[in-house]
């Protein structure tokens, strides 16, 4: 199957960049939030950033128009119907996945293949909510989506060759690099990504060294583009705990609890660039 037209469901900050790269790339486009607010503010930061592109040069106002028109938005999620596939990018929550994957099941075309943009959930499980877990598959963007090359395709227990070979050549249309990974907790992201944070987070708990010098180690000794801390808050501290609680619960090892200071600067809802506050400050 060649995919054309896609329903992605969350225009919230994943959800309006995938819709983006699927819309530059030629698919037809339709974005789904529950609220016409949510639809309004995603809808805008698309045109935002290809207004952007264009100043800079990147792409053309024709190359933005075009991609404004691949562009619908809709409240209703049984405009599915006429999509081949289908991104879900809303909250991270297990309860609220799966019944968006049971509606999704409904009001789809048998053919359809339903794919989840989770960080952290089990796609098997996701799937197994569905009449067609053969067809339902992860595909992790990353944060910015127009941005960053890679997309992790996630194999749930079920997911077949035939789903996975096509989300693998969409991938490649919207010009990324695409990896496959097992369902396991983290997947291969931020199975790695979050216990280096967490290792950060820790040093910083035993007062190996400032949260700014940690970040410097990093970024000079290291070549990282950006410190492990200051990539904490801009993921959202909330987020990076709820991950380590994923890993934590899901592998069994010690290694991945979280470190206490994550804890107490959520509780506090110090959460990063998102509330102003996390390691650092922001105004
Ligand atoms: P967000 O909070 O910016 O957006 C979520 C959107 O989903 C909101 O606009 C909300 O109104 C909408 N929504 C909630 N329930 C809905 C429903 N039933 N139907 C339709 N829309 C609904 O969240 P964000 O950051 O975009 O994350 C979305 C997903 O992407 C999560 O699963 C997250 O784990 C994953 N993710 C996030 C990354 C990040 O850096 N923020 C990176 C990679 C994946």
């Amino acid at each position: 199957m060649s995919v054309k037209k896609v329903m992605i469901v969350g225009a919230g900050q994943m959800g309006s960049g995938i819709a983006q790269v699927f819309a530059q790339s030629g698919f037809q486009v339709i974005l789904n939030d529950v609220t016409e607010d949510a639809l309004n503010k995603g809808k805008a930061s698309i045109e935002k950033i290809l207004t952007k592109d264009v100043t800079k040069g990147k792409i053309t106002e024709e190359d933005k128009s075009k991609a404004l028109n691949n562009l619908s938005l809709s409240g209703n999620i049984a405009d599915a119907a006429s999509c081949d596939l289908v991104v879900e990018a809303i909250v991270e929550n297990m309860d609220v996945k799966t019944k968006v994957f049971q509606e999704l099941d409904r009001v789809t075309p048998p053919h359809a293949i339903l794919a989840s943009n989770t960080s952290s959930l089990p796609i098997t499980e996701i799937a197994a909510v569905t009449n067609r877990p053969e067809k339902v598959i992860g595909m992790h963007f990353m944060n910015p989506v127009p941005v960053m090359k890679l997309v992790e395709i996630i194999r749930g227990l079920q997911t077949t060759d035939e789903t996975y070979e096509t989300v693998a050549e969409t991938a490649e249309r919207l010009n990324k690099t695409s990896v496959e990974v097992n369902d396991f907790p983290g997947f291969a992201a931020n199975r790695i990504l979050l216990p280096m944070i967490n290792e950060a987070i820790y040093a910083v708990y035993e007062g190996v060294a400032s949260p700014e010098d940690i970040d410097t180690v990093m970024k000079l000794g290291m070549n990282h583009p950006m410190g492990p801390l200051q990539l904490a808050d801009f993921i959202g501290l909330d987020t990076c705990l709820y991950i380590m609680e994923v890993l934590h619960d899901g592998l069994g090892d010690s290694k991945y609890r979280p470190c206490p200071l994550l804890r107490k600067y959520v509780k506090a809802g110090w959460l990063g660039k998102k509330s102003g506050r996390g390691f650092y400050e922001y105004t």
